[in-house]
């Protein structure tokens, strides 16, 4: 038999230093009562992230803030695979904007690799955000819980609403990319949306197992 999922309730450290996550997460976390307040805000350091995938990172950055701050750690590792970029920029998803954070300039990298790869259709333009999400807390217990939504990449990009990649990326069955949603729209849960995204998928998944409202 596995062993039950602990129950997070109180206060949390959000581990991210990155505001359009830690604006999801607040929204996300907000229903459930968790007072929730973020790394930067408690001036912990962002640790490096060396895992060589989304779930390492995540329980990387969860374990350095409960180990830093005493508290629950919450921590989000995601990013954009590209299936005929072989995955990329997946882990590296953030770093393709450099140091100046510059999206469109990481979306036009993408669109440049796609054409020399001549994918001029949109199923050969396929990718899926992903989300891995570890709650951590300082006695080393975790909980850990991932989540995908397929979609397409088009060009050019639409819409100013999100952050990142989401001007590029049309959810399948939808015709408004992320770019051009509203947040309950993108990552709403139910009532108010219908858990779209990659982070509101996990986040479901992580609320069913361990938050009560
Ligand atoms: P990290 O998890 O902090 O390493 O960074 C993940 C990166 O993936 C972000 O900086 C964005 O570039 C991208 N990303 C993750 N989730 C989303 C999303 O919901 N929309 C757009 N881009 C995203």
């Amino acid at each position: 038999m596995s062993a039950p999922h602990r129950q997070l309730a109180g206060r949390i450290v959000i581990a991210t230093h990155n505001p359009g996550k830690l604006k999801e997460m607040r929204e996300l976390l907000a229903s459930y009562g968790i007072d929730a307040v973020s790394a930067g805000e408690l001036g912990l350091g962002e640790p490096e992230e060396t895992g060589a995938s989304f779930r390492d990172n995540a329980r990387i950055k969860a374990r350095a803030a409960a180990g830093a701050s005493g508290l629950p750690a919450f921590a989000d590792d995601s990013g954009l695979a590209v299936d005929a970029l072989g995955g990329a920029p997946g882990i590296h998803s953030a770093r393709w904007a450099g140091e100046d954070k510059n999206f469109a300039r990481a979306m036009q990298m993408i669109e440049s690799m796609l054409a020399d790869h001549g994918a001029d259709r949109p199923a050969l333009r396929q990718a899926q955000f992903v989300s891995a999400l570890c709650v951590a807390w300082p006695d080393g217990h975790l909980e850990e819980f991932e989540g995908t939504v397929e979609g397409t990449l088009v060009w050019p990009p639409r819409g100013t609403a999100g952050f990142g990649y989401d001007p590029m990326f049309l959810p399948d069955g939808h015709e408004r990319t992320f770019g051009e949603m509203t947040a309950d729209q993108k990552h709403g849960l139910p009532p108010n949306g219908q858990g779209l995204s990659h982070r509101a998928r996990a986040f479901l998944k992580l609320a069913g197992a361990c938050l009560k409202r």
